[in-house]
């Protein structure tokens, strides 16, 4: 069996996110959702309810009384701490791991991961794309392939460093070259895998070379490519990869994005990034 085939035979095993919380997340990307719903959905998951309360207890929120019931919870925080609340509940943890292979400790991945979730954000709100919610999920997620692949980049680490070096090619490029896959289209396997909508599954597959990403979701993919390299410029969660990351030209060209641009984007973000400090502690 190749490398590649071993891996993609692990990502068939691999746990899913929790289906509530996504379930949820996507609930909350419209403007009209009933609070009544998003509360009966987390009351039917045990698990989810503690973790919300702790969380919405845990100070950040500075609020003085203590919160007892989810219903509370969901009208004190409003949407967007609640999104906050469930993503640090649900990705947080799977995605905190340290990944020796790319060589980032624990929690460097999860906070990369929010990181690269606001600036895509940020760069679709100042760039004038209605995609805002779209790609702050898909940048989350981008690099959850990176859980799987990391054993295996840690076992071959130096035929992929040497390949990118000599070869003068990117991280993810020598990836495939070496393990037949890079960590790009393993994410994109597990999402599809978990049932995600295809949007998702397609800028995961191209985050890293948004001009093959097809035409539906081809800006959403150049966005969060956008993020994810302007967060590597500014050491955000950088690890073995991120010497090699090779920007898309024709994406900074094609929207027009200078380094003024991407260094007010980054400015929001570490600013977003502090005020999240929260999600960053282990509930
Ligand atoms: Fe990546």
């Amino acid at each position: 069996m190749s490398h590649a085939e071993e891996i993609l035979k692990e990502a068939e095993r691999f746990p899913a996110l929790d289906p509530t919380a996504l379930n949820l997340l996507e609930l909350l990307q419209s403007d009209d959702f009933e609070t009544r719903e998003v509360v009966d959905r987390i009351e039917l998951n045990p698990q989810l309810t503690i973790k919300i309360l702790r969380l919405a207890n845990s100070g950040f929120f500075g609020l003085r009384r203590e919160v007892t019931s989810v219903f509370h919870a969901v009208n004190l925080l409003g949407k967007t701490n609640l999104v906050r609340l469930l993503l640090s509940a649900t990705v947080g943890p799977i995605i905190s791991q340290a990944l020796e292979g790319y060589k980032v400790e624990e929690g460097e991945l999860w906070k990369r991961a929010i990181a690269v979730a606001f600036a895509a954000r940020q760069y679709a709100r100042r760039l004038n794309v209605d995609v805002e919610d779209r790609v702050f999920i898909s940048g989350l997620l981008c690099d959850v392939g990176k859980l799987l692949t990391s054993s295996w980049v840690e076992k071959h680490l130096k035929e992929i460093q040497v390949a990118a070096f000599e070869e003068g090619c990117s991280f993810e490029e020598a990836e495939k070259r070496c393990l037949g896959v890079n960590h790009a289209k393993v994410g994109s396997i597990l999402l599809d895998s978990w049932d995600l909508p295809d949007s998702l599954v397609e800028v995961v597959r191209w985050h890293h070379e948004p001009t093959k990403c097809g035409a539906e979701y081809r800006t959403e993919a150049e966005l969060v490519h956008l993020a994810d390299y302007s967060c590597a410029l500014f050491g955000i969660g950088a690890g073995s990869d991120g010497t090699h990351y090779r920007p898309c030209h024709e994406t900074f060209e094609k929207l027009h994005v200078d380094f003024s641009l991407l260094e007010k984007v980054m400015i929001d973000t570490m600013d977003e990034l502090e005020k999240s400090s929260f999600m960053f502690e282990s509930p």
